[in-house]
């Protein structure tokens, strides 16, 4: 584990542009909504497009020292292979006016949306898919390279093919398992294009280092009757294929699924840090195999009224040991993690204030046993469009009144504070 930090603990918070700009009019989830999916449509979501500066503003008189956001690949590349430089150009201004500011930017390449035109050739199926992706990042470090170091690639894979090509509750809105896996192969490779093409970019400007990721989705899952070994044995299935995998293939450069595939990826170890996000845990139990359901089900919490702490206004058990779990299970990787993603939906500030007291309480415990991380970003600096449950879900540090006035929330100060104690500069 490399022992000379490139950054002091970074602390702050985390968006993605579908979220909270307003207007992304030309991505495949605005489609998803005007066409009736959806009883609410993002509409003009925070508007972020044109407040960003006094949103940056107000994230470092937090006392935020870094910030994530995604860059809308919809508005960068309207049509294929056609470039709009305003868009460009204003992810340059976002990027510099957050490094005014003295923070240090964060940028998600791909955040759940995709443009339409790519959408409609067949999205993540296609066999295009890698090479428009490159396409697109190639372009966009063109623009964000000097001042952005730290990038994730792909935000929660296997959470974007769940939903959109499993369940199909989120565009494209497929249920297929066998495009399930095509997609994931493909992100996979994808990724690998990127972190080659973001160092290549660095070492062509000779910018100094960068650090590519994606941003994982992690779930503690623990069995729903312990005395069950079948219980168990699919707890262990899941633990694997959903938070080890994709971390597996990216180090050991090889994807291997039974029965599926087995290939090399074009470039082997292209983790520089481990992005987690982590939010909850999920009890697995197994009682026969379903198409719906091949590794088990989620099981009904309240078998396990005693052992849980809280529940948010998305149904998540509050789970903070779990966050501590898995950063130790990371320690195999011998990647320093940086926190890319946590948070709870509330409206009880006082639940927030605990909630983050408390995961970042765990954070330093795993720092303490060798874990090295590099930092803890919350998950959302605003209420904001929550994709299919719209905007009730409140995630924010700062709420956002009709009007688009922010309205800074106690627990803004909670997270500053926690982080100073915890992690002295
Ligand atoms: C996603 C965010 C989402 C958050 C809360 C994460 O899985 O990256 O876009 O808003 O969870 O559900």
């Amino acid at each position: 584990m490399s022992s000379a930090k490139p950054f002091p603990f970074l602390c702050g918070a985390a968006t993605s542009s579908h979220q909270v700009e307003g207007g992304n009019n030309a991505n495949d989830w605005w489609d998803w909504e005007v066409s009736g999916r959806l009883p609410f449509p993002s509409g003009e979501a925070c508007r972020q497009f044109v407040r960003y500066a006094e949103d940056m503003e107000l994230a470092a008189k937090l006392g935020h020292n870094a910030h994530r956001i995604s860059v809308e690949w919809s508005r960068i590349e309207p049509e294929e292979n056609r470039w709009n430089e305003e868009a460009l150009r204003h992810y340059q201004n976002v990027v510099r006016e957050i490094r005014r500011r003295g923070m240090e930017p964060v940028v998600t390449l791909h955040h759940f949306t995709n443009p339409m035109w790519f959408s409609r050739k067949g999205g993540w199926l296609s066999s295009d898919a890698v090479r428009d992706f490159e396409r697109f990042t190639r372009k966009t470090v063109e623009f964000l390279g000097r001042d952005v170091r730290l990038w994730i690639t792909i935000n929660e894979p296997m959470v974007y093919i769940y939903k959109g090509f499993f369940e199909g509750a989120w565009p494209p809105g497929i249920q297929s398992a066998h495009s399930s896996l095509t997609v994931l192969r493909n992100m996979l490779v994808a990724h690998t294009r990127a972190w080659w093409v973001i160092h290549r970019g660095r070492e062509e400007t000779q910018t100094g280092p960068v650090w590519v990721s994606l941003a994982k989705h992690l779930i503690q899952f623990d069995p729903c009757r312990r005395h069950l070994k079948r219980d168990r044995i699919m707890t262990g299935l899941r633990d694997w294929f959903f938070n080890d995998m994709v971390l597996e293939s990216l180090t050991n450069g090889y994807f291997f699924l039974p029965g599926f595939a087995a290939e090399f990826l074009p470039f082997r170890d292209t983790l520089d840090y481990i992005g987690i996000n982590y939010y909850f845990r999920d009890f697995i139990r197994f009682d026969r195999m379903t198409e719906k359901d091949p590794l088990g089900e989620i099981c009904d919490k309240t078998h396990h009224q005693s052992d849980i702490t809280g529940t948010t206004q998305m149904g998540w058990e509050v789970r903070p040991e779990g966050l501590y779990e898995r950063l130790l299970a990371l320690r195999r990787y011998q990647k320093p993690v940086l926190i890319t993603e946590n948070g709870i939906a509330t409206l009880d500030e006082s639940q927030r204030e605990r909630y983050i007291m408390d995961h970042l309480s765990y954070v330093a415990q795993a720092a303490r046993e060798g874990v090295d991380v590099w930092g803890y970003l919350y998950w959302s600096l605003l209420d904001n469009f929550e994709w299919d449950k719209g905007y009730a879900p409140r995630f924010g540090l700062v709420a956002v009144e009709p009007d688009g006035t922010r309205r800074i929330k106690s627990s803004a100060h909670v997270l500053t504070e926690s982080c100073r104690k915890l992690f002295p500069r």
